[in-house]
């Protein structure tokens, strides 16, 4: 056949390297609805759930009686149920309904049912209804904190750089698993170095993962990984009810606990049951609130490929997102691994979420170059960082982030690095050399640095298990080589597990430690004039972009 030359340089467009199939439900592959999807019912006898989407309580698997037992308000189930899928759908974007009133409404409906609600809102109004039913008043953005070469004094730098322009959490992981806790420790000083306040977590292996925060290197945790069907769960090793125990386990110990969940992973995993992803994804929450987990980290996560790949598959991203929020959890709404190799397609997947709003923009933005991000990369690099400022200032929206200047960025890189070079030595960990301090400071990523001993790393990482080293060796340190105020910081953050206040829905720290959450700043968005406005100082500093005419010097 003769080519069209339209044609074939539309066939060369980076979007054309992207994966796209169409809906196979016998297989999973498909997003809002699928015809073997239950269709929504409750039976309640002897103030017990009896039936649940169709299903009888003799059959159900153990998510169903989980949920049924733990995530359905069974006092308000019968009345939710019987109001229309459609009225629910319409309330969620009417402005005269609070975000109170569809809380109370929702938690009595079931899994079925909310796929149902969610299947009559257009994309546009799935924003609508994330702009005034994300729990906090102030949307918030995370981290990944990660470099190809697992190096703490690179952690300590990007984690300072990162505060300081503006993330509200900071989440770092590794390439080889036993540099854990040199790799916590780094992120905890780097953190506060940048900006107080920070939270920060290191994904591991899970018992790795709660020694480091019992020990107070960690201030919260996230993923505790759930599945919509009971073959995943199991071949996941685990249940409901373990996953409740281990958000117990970190909370009992003053550390903020959210889920992770997404649509994708059970048809990757093989076991979909025909479902939709976005009735799968529902199971999933309704897990994760009877486990009482204050929030979830979801919107596919690192399945986003498949849910990408199928028909209104980001907008079933964003749909889950809103499921969450509706059952009053916090959300960190993913944007957290690239799945497009089209610029547009990957800025666009994210607006769904940047221009409502939510808890979290990103459950993870990459403050490292792609190359360095070991959760395998994310929606938006390091490199994004200009683009993204400008996208806040474009649209008078706060997704999270700041502009900064390079002096501060030096100087903040500059300052973790050196802390952590001081608590190593103060600390009789591995060295860090003055050559490595400096290439840090001015290091865009791990290509720029010089490698370290890996060996004497690992041997040290060890050695912070060995000798019991917690959150407060690591105040004394800082303290003793002459950073008292991030020794002042990190006390702060030890002290805040014994308050406990930022377990809360939705809680964030300010630069003053005062927390910031769902409760105490709650969303109050009932339309034009009311709600979280970009305004006053914090439009300001929005505006303050690097490269920009000033009119006053000309
Ligand atoms: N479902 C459940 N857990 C997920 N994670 C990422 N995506 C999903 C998903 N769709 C969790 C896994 C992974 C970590 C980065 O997040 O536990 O290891
Ligand atoms: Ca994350």
């Amino acid at each position: 056949m003769k080519r069209s030359k339209r044609i074939e340089t539309l066939d060369r467009r980076p979007v054309n390297l992207d994966g796209f199939i169409n809906e196979w439900p016998e297989m999973g592959f498909v997003a809002m609805s699928s015809p073997y999807d239950p269709k929504p019912s409750v039976r309640v006898e002897d103030g017990k759930i009896v039936e649940l989407d169709g299903k009888q309580r003799e059959d159900f698997d153990f998510i169903d009686q989980f949920i049924a037992d733990y995530a359905i308000n069974i006092d308000r189930t019968v009345e939710s149920m019987a109001v229309p899928s459609l009225d629910i759908a319409r309330m969620i974007v009417d402005i005269n309904v609070s975000r109170k009133e569809i809380l109370r409404l929702i938690s009595g409906i079931t899994p079925a049912k909310m796929t149902e609600v969610m299947n009559h809102l257009n994309v546009v109004e799935l924003m609508m209804g994330m702009q005034k039913i994300r729990a906090r008043r102030k949307p918030g953005n995370q981290a990944h904190i990660t470099n190809l070469k697992d190096d703490p004094v690179q952690i300590a730098a990007d984690a300072a750089e990162g505060a300081l322009r503006g993330f509200a959490e900071e989440e770092t992981t590794m390439g080889v698993a036993r540099y854990a806790p040199l790799s916590a420790m780094a992120l905890l000083i780097g953190s506060q170095a940048g900006r107080p306040g920070v939270l920060t977590q290191c994904s591991a292996e899970e018992a790795t993962e709660l020694e480091l925060g019992i020990r107070g290197l960690t201030t919260y945790a996230e993923t505790l990984s759930v599945y919509g069907t009971e073959k995943v769960f199991i071949d996941g090793d685990d249940t409901p009810y373990s996953k409740a125990f281990l958000n117990s386990a970190y909370a009992s110990r003053g550390l903020k606990v959210r889920f992770t969940s997404g649509s994708g992973s059970e048809v990757l995993m093989g076991s979909s049951e025909k479902k939709s992803m976005l009735y799968l994804e529902c199971r999933c929450l309704f897990v994760t609130k009877g486990a009482g987990s204050q929030g979830i980290q979801n919107g596919s996560v690192s399945c986003i490929g498949v849910t990408g790949s199928v028909p209104a598959g980001i907008r079933e991203v964003l749909a889950e997102n809103l499921v969450a929020a509706l059952l009053g959890l916090e959300c960190a709404s993913s944007n957290d691994q690239s799945f497009s190799n089209s610029d547009m397609r990957r800025t666009a997947r994210t607006m769904l979420e940047f221009l409502p709003g939510t808890d979290f923009i990103f459950s993870g933005y990459a403050a490292e170059p792609n190359y360095d991000n070991m959760f395998a990369g994310s929606n938006f690099d390091a490199e994004d960082f200009d683009d993204y400022n400008v996208l806040q200032r474009d649209m008078q929206v706060d997704g999270g982030l700041r502009p900064v200047t390079e002096e501060e960025v030096i100087r903040v890189r500059n300052k973790a690095a050196r802390a952590v070079q001081a608590v190593f030595r103060s600390l009789g960990l591995s060295p860090v050399t003055d050559e490595q301090v400096e290439a840090v400071t001015y290091a865009h990523g791990s290509k720029d640095t010089p490698s370290r001993d890996v060996t004497a790393d690992l041997a040290a990482a060890e050695d912070v298990l060995k000798r019991g080293i917690t959150g407060i060796d690591v105040v004394k340190a800082l303290a003793e080589t002459g950073f008292e105020d991030i020794a002042s910081s990190v006390l702060n953050m030890l002290r805040q597990r014994v308050a406990g206040d930022y377990m809360q829905t939705a809680a964030i720290l300010d630069r003053d430690f005062h927390v910031l959450s769902g409760v105490n700043t709650p969303n109050d968005y009932m339309g034009p004039g009311t709600g979280y406005r970009v305004d006053g100082e914090r439009w300001e500093e929005i505006k303050k972009i690097p490269h920009i005419i000033n009119p006053k010097d000309m």
